[in-house]
């Protein structure tokens, strides 16, 4: 069968900048509270009428750029989001039809924070299958969308942008690029991250996803290492879901990975939900702190709560 690997990443991010001190006039909040407790300086927030479409057309278009390849040499185009404008027509076949991609298979998927990871899956066992050559994987989020300001317990996290990534076939004897997902899901804990009807905010119970995630997530990473053959010593990039960084650092430590190989793109970004962990990747590209060829570790967790990892290798 034929393996998969990433090929190209691309990020984006909207303008805007918002800092705590913004944050500190709409809540009881302030700049030292939000450092110390989840590690964000600054965030992106979105234009009113810039959409997830928007933003997934941006970093898709970065990412097929990057890969070299022609609009006509994807047929697949998965886009992760929890926060589109509307629930159809689908982001997927927009931006795709933008992005010059004529007739692609096309759709949106939906595992909220966890969404990248079980996106990466699906176009890997696509290509693995025959039924795709090469697909535009991406993540997207405008979180602000469902943002209640008054709330300061998750109007200072969530943020918005968009990640993609270009993956394609390995060639040759080439092993695959993509490990074997470990996912799940804790479907008994649905209701510590929601959004009550339409137009409703989103809500979560804080600390018991901040529990959940410093405890249940390092084995599932620890799983996708044994069963892409590696152990956590290999791994040169942990990219973990942007969530918090002291999520990202408790399961780094209990991973024993070294600080200096774990993203941390939570400072500057916020949390993106489904598009953190491409924009992570691309920044740590960008930042020369990827090295070709060896082997990164992601990690996807969130509403549902659902949950997923894998090992790629780094182009
Ligand atoms: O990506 C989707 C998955 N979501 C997550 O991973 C989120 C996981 N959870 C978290 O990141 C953290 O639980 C939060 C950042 C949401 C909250 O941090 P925490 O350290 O768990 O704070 P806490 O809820 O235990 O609250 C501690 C104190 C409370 O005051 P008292 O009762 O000790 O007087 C809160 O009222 O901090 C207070 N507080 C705040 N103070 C200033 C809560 N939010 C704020 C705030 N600014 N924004």
């Amino acid at each position: 069968m034929t393996g998969a690997k990433i090929l190209a990443f691309g990020g984006y991010q909207p303008d805007k900048v918002v800092t705590n001190d913004d944050l500190a006039k709409l809540v009881d909040t302030n700049d030292e509270w939000i450092r110390s407790r989840v590690g964000i300086e600054s965030r992106r927030v979105a234009a009113d009428d810039e959409t997830v479409t928007d933003m997934a057309e941006a970093a898709g278009a970065k990412a097929l750029a990057a890969s070299g390849l022609a609009p006509s040499a994807i047929d697949l185009v998965i886009v992760a989001t929890c926060s589109p404008l509307v629930p159809m027509p689908s982001v997927s076949a927009i931006v795709a039809h933008r992005l010059g991609i004529v007739a692609p298979g096309a759709f949106d998927l939906n595992a909220a924070c966890a969404g990248f990871c079980y996106a990466m899956d699906t176009a890997s066992n696509a290509i693995a299958a025959g039924s795709a050559r090469n697909v535009l994987v991406i993540g997207s989020e405008k979180m602000t969308s469902w943002v209640d300001w008054t709330d300061r317990s998750t109007c200072i996290i969530f943020a918005d942008g968009a990640g993609a990534v270009v993956v394609g076939p390995t060639g040759g004897d080439e092993p695959t690029g993509i490990g074997p997902v470990v996912w799940g899901s804790a479907g008994d804990q649905g209701n510590k991250i929601t959004v009550t009807g339409r137009t409703g905010s989103m809500r979560q119970d804080g600390q018991a996803v901040f529990r959940w995630a410093t405890t249940a997530m390092a084995p599932v990473a620890l799983e996708a290492c044994r069963r892409a053959g590696v152990t956590p010593a290999d791994i040169t990039a942990f990219v973990p879901h942007q969530a918090n960084l002291r999520i990202v650092e408790a399961i780094a430590r209990r991973l024993g990975i070294p600080r200096e190989r774990v993203a941390d793109d939570i400072v500057h970004a916020g949390n993106t939900s489904s598009a953190s962990i491409p924009l992570a990747l691309s920044r740590m590209a960008e930042q020369g702190r990827l090295q070709p060829g060896t082997p990164a570790l992601l990690l996807g967790f969130g509403a549902g709560l659902s949950y997923a990892a894998q090992v790629v290798t780094v182009p």
